[in-house]
């Protein structure tokens, strides 16, 4: 499909993979919810998520599906140096049409969004040799260009406010490079108040790098802004919403929760930059823009309305991280470890500050009559949005600052929302100073959850993947809320695939996990390693999503022990089995992170009875496969039917990871 250019979705080595899960599907709606063996050990259902953060233009200029690119002039020099609020517009005469641009702030639509330009088409030309209609306005770049589709449809829309006493015809088209149209409406402003007005254009041809050019066709005067275009086609076709394809990879996976909108982003670079979620809801041209600490620009069009609508489509549990009231240690750019632009909320400021946390409790589970859930309601979603977690804090530097604040969020949310489980945060290694003051601070409030992050070697994830082993059933729980080993070779990928056998292993303890960063585009990565990649029109698929997915869209609630049988002196060897007791499969995860072929002992004795004929997905390859972006999609799992017994050897091929899923009899 042209859409997704770049990688060409399954092919028919895969068809038997939807047969299968055709069966599956039958099966299990078959199936009662089935009990485990009694030797089995209940591990969280929640296990295995997504973290997403807006970073490597993972919102803007990727999920998000905006295509318009500084929508409502906006960008700013704090952003980018060479940034100003006409960055990707250019002002353009055609036809020896003349008049005059300016950007102003006097009047806006909200004072939230102050920037918007005034376009005085003074004489409309005409010039014979010229395609396309003349006059004076202004034309996007979109984020390096606008894809279009032939014969689809793009929803436009502006503000516009009439500035002279009659209507202005504004022409909207769609062109490719040459200046030829692709696709063409007229809109005639019929108001001297700010009004939205809108229009639909369907691509005559496909291009990946059109342009969006407004032009008033009739003089007169007029202010702009927000000027936007999306395709129709969004996903679930949610109006200002995200792109399919993008979407849809995060659907497959079946994630149990969405970890949103960072990183580093939730708490900023400084205090005025945190990701404040009020700012972020309502209706676009009301929300707050604000500089995006990755070095571009936050719309916020992809706000926590829209998170938490995305979470409801896919089925994820929504878990928003909010700051803990402190900027990041790294704030000014520093990015030195241990960095010292962590600032704290006056103390004064802090009853407000905890009133927002607790705000958004209100906001996702509060009913219609409350003040909050009021907003939820009339923004179209009068049902609850059922949060259970919110994390506090990024990755901080666990300062005395850091301490009082996050104390005082965390007893205001247990004493008021018992029900809802806060995440607490170790800073951003997997040992260290700020690791062992973070995990002091929370045995000491009894925090329940605790998120780790570190990003490291394959070695080190092989070599550490018992560590979860070691940890005491007492304290909370685990939150791995950002992981990854550098690098997208598949050695990365399976030594992650290792690792998160032990987090199986240890689901009793490990609650939730999330590799990441999730998303990057293509020439405009500002953190390597990532888990997709995408271009304007298409994506690349790592091995990290591979097993990710192979690991998520495989979740159990049970793990047994004793079922896997290897050699244990080897490291690079490792499996797990969980029971899933909603479809009554035993799923079997085999990992040979080494360069031969080894064997497994399978043993499902603890079981009653299976049937033989089972579904076994395989991704492997070679240690440096898929080292190179061109290169990513070197590996893609296979799946086949596969006879099982109660007994049974199996060769893992190196370098690879297995799933078996294994339907049992409910007697
Ligand atoms: O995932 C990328 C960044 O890594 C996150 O923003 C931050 O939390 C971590 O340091």
């Amino acid at each position: 499909m042209r859409k997704n250019r770049l990688h060409t979705g399954y092919t028919a080595k895969n068809i038997f993979c939807t047969c299968a899960i055709l069966l599956t599907l039958f099966l299990s709606a078959a199936a009662q919810t089935t009990n485990p063996p009694s030797s089995a050990k209940k591990i969280s259902a929640d296990l295995f998520g997504l973290f997403f953060e807006d970073i490597n233009y993972a919102a803007d200029g990727g999920l998000y599906a905006e295509q318009v690119q500084n929508r409502s002039f906006e960008y700013n020099p704090t952003e980018q140096r060479d940034w100003h609020p006409l960055t990707s517009w250019e002002y353009i005469t055609p036809g020896y049409s003349y008049g005059s641009i300016s950007v102003e702030t006097a009047s806006p639509i909200n004072s939230n969004n102050p920037h918007y330009i005034v376009l005085n088409a003074e004489h409309i030309g005409k010039e014979e040799k010229y395609a396309g209609p003349s006059g004076v306005g202004i034309k996007n770049t979109g984020f390096a260009g606008i894809v279009v589709n032939t014969g689809e449809q793009y929803n436009f829309s502006l503000f516009a406010k009439q500035l002279s006493n009659t209507p202005v015809t504004l022409t909207v088209t769609l062109q490719n490079t040459k200046g030829e149209i692709l696709s063409e409406q007229s809109i005639s402003t019929s108001s001297r108040k700010w009004q939205k007005y809108t229009a639909t254009l369907t691509a005559k041809e496909s291009f990946d790098t059109a342009l969006l050019v407004i032009l008033a066709t009739t003089p007169g005067k007029l202010a702009l802004d927000v000027i936007s275009l999306f395709p129709a086609k969004t996903f679930k076709n949610r109006p200002n919403g995200l792109r399919a394809d993008l979407a849809q990879l995060l659907a497959d996976m079946k994630p149990a929760f969405i970890r949103f909108p960072g990183g580093c982003l939730a708490h900023g670079d400084g205090l005025g930059n945190m990701y404040r979620w009020k700012n972020t809801i309502g209706p676009v041209e009301e929300r707050i823009e604000q500089k995006n600490l990755w070095g571009y620009h936050q719309t916020a069009g992809l706000g926590y309305y829209e998170y938490f609508q995305f979470c409801e489509d896919i089925g994820a549990k929504p878990l928003p991280v909010l700051p803990a009231a402190v900027s990041c240690q790294n704030s000014g750019n520093t990015w030195r470890i241990g960095g010292t632009g962590q600032k704290a909320l006056p103390l004064n400021e802090m009853q407000e500050y905890i009133q927002e946390v607790l705000d958004l409790i209100e906001w996702a589970n509060g009913t219609v009559t409350s003040t909050w859930g009021a907003k939820r309601a009339a923004a179209g979603h009068p049902a609850t949005f059922n949060l259970q977690y919110v994390g506090i804090g990024n990755e901080d530097k666990i300062t005395p600052g850091f301490e009082e604040r996050f104390a005082m969020i965390f007893n205001a949310v247990k004493e008021k929302y018992p029900g809802i489980t806060v995440i607490g945060t170790s800073g951003p290694f997997h040992s260290g100073e700020d690791f062992d003051k973070g995990w002091k601070l929370a045995d000491k409030l009894s925090v329940p959850v605790i998120d780790e992050h570190y990003y490291t070697s394959p070695e080190w994830f092989i070599s550490n993947q018992y560590r979860y082993d070691q940890y005491n059933r007492k304290q909370g729980q685990v939150y791995l809320g950002e992981y990854a080993s550098w690098g997208n070779t598949m050695q990365n990928a399976i030594a992650e695939a290792v690792y998160m056998t032990g987090l199986e292993r240890n689901g009793d303890i490990v609650k939730l996990s999330s590799y990441a960063p999730l998303f990057a585009k293509k020439d405009y990565t500002q953190w390597k390693t990532d888990m997709i990649f995408f271009s304007n029109n298409g994506y690349y698929l790592t091995p990290n999503y591979h097993v990710q997915k192979m690991f998520s869209a495989n979740k159990g609630n049970y793990y047994i022990d004793k079922v896997i049988d290897k050699n244990n002196s080897d490291s690079l060897l490792a499996g797990s089995c969980v029971f899933d007791s909603g479809s009554g499969d035993i799923i079997l995860k085999l990992v040979n992170a080494g360069k031969e072929e080894n064997v497994f002992k399978i043993n499902l004795n603890a079981f009653g009875k299976i049937i033989s004929k089972s579904t076994k997905t395989i991704l492997s390859g070679n240690a440096e496969d898929a080292n190179s972006f061109e290169n990513m999609d070197a590996v893609e799992p296979i799946a086949s039917s596969f006879e099982v017994s109660k007994k049974m050897n199996y060769e893992a091929p190196p370098m690879s990871l297995t799933v078996i899923r294994i339907k049992t009899i409910n007697k």
